[in-house]
C-alpha cells in the first residue's frame, strides 16, 4: 500500500504524541461562555464604556491558548511573580490536563496589533461534598502589563471571572491578595473574611 508524504507524516506524529507539543489557537474553554455572560450585572462602572466584547482599541478578551506562550504570556505573569524556566512542552501539558478537568478559566487580553498578551487571570473552579455538593471559585494571577495598567483592563478581569462564577453556579468565590489590593477587589463585592489564610511553602 502506497501512503503519501503527508499520511506518513501524520502516523508518525500520533504515534509520537508529537502533534500536541505545537503550540495552537485552540481555547482552554468554550469562548461562548463569555460571550453568555450577563454584562448588566457587572457591579463596577467604566469610564469610557469598555466590556467584555469590547475591551478597548485592538484589543481582544477570550480564553488562554497555547500559542499565547509565543505573545509574551509568562512575561506578563512573569510582573506577579517567578515564573520559573517553563519549556513549551511543560506549558502544554498543563494546558491539555486544565482543559480536560473542564475547571479552570484563564482569560487574556490580546493587543492585536503588537501580538502580545497584556493582561490575564484565572478562575478554578473546586467541586465540593458540602454544600450539597456545591462549586467554589477562587480567583488567582490577576495580572495586568504594567504598560497598560489604569485602562481599566484589571477591573474588566475581575469582573468577567466574578460573573463567569455566578454563572458557573459557585456558591461563592474567593481570592487572595495583598493588604494594599484590598480597596481594588471591594469594587466587586468582595469582603475581607475573619478567616486567617495560612500556608506551608514546600519550595518557591
Ligand atoms: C492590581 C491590577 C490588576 C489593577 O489593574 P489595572 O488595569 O491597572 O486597574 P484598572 O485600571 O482596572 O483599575 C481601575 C480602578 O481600580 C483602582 N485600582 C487600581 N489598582 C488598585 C489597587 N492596587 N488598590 C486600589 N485600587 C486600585 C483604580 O484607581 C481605578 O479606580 P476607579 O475605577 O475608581 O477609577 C494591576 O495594577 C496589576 O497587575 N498589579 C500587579 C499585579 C498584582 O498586584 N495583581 C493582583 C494580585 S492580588
Amino acid at each position: 500500500m502506497l501512503i503519501s508524504v503527508e499520511e506518513e507524516a501524520s502516523m508518525i506524529t500520533e504515534k509520537s504524541g508529537a502533534a500536541a507539543m505545537i503550540p495552537d489557537e485552540t481555547p482552554l474553554f468554550d469562548p461562548q461562555l463569555l460571550e453568555d455572560i450577563d454584562w448588566s450585572q457587572n457591579m463596577v462602572s467604566f469610564s469610557p464604556s469598555i466590556s467584555p466584547e469590547l475591551p478597548g482599541e485592538g484589543l481582544v478578551l477570550r480564553p488562554l491558548c497555547t500559542a499565547d506562550i509565543n505573545r509574551g504570556y509568562y512575561k506578563v505573569l512573569g510582573q506577579l511573580t517567578k515564573v520559573g524556566d517553563v519549556t513549551a512542552e511543560d506549558f502544554i501539558k498543563t494546558f491539555e490536563h486544565m482543559k480536560k478537568t473542564e475547571n479552570y478559566y484563564v482569560i487574556v487580553v490580546e493587543d492585536l496589533n503588537l501580538g502580545q498578551i497584556v493582561a490575564t487571570a484565572t478562575l478554578i473552579i473546586e467541586n465540593k461534598f458540602i454544600h450539597g455538593c456545591a462549586k467554589r471559585g477562587r480567583i488567582e494571577e490577576v495580572v495586568v502589563s504594567d504598560q497598560c495598567r489604569g485602562k481599566q483592563l484589571g477591573k474588566l478581569l475581575l469582573s468577567v471571572l466574578t460573573l463567569l462564577s455566578k454563572k458557573l453556579n459557585c456558591y461563592k468565590v474567593t481570592l487572595e491578595c495583598k493588604p494594599k489590593n484590598v480597596a481594588f477587589y471591594e469594587k466587586f463585592g468582595y469582603v475581607a473574611s475573619d478567616e486567617t489564610y495560612m500556608q506551608c511553602r514546600f519550595f518557591e
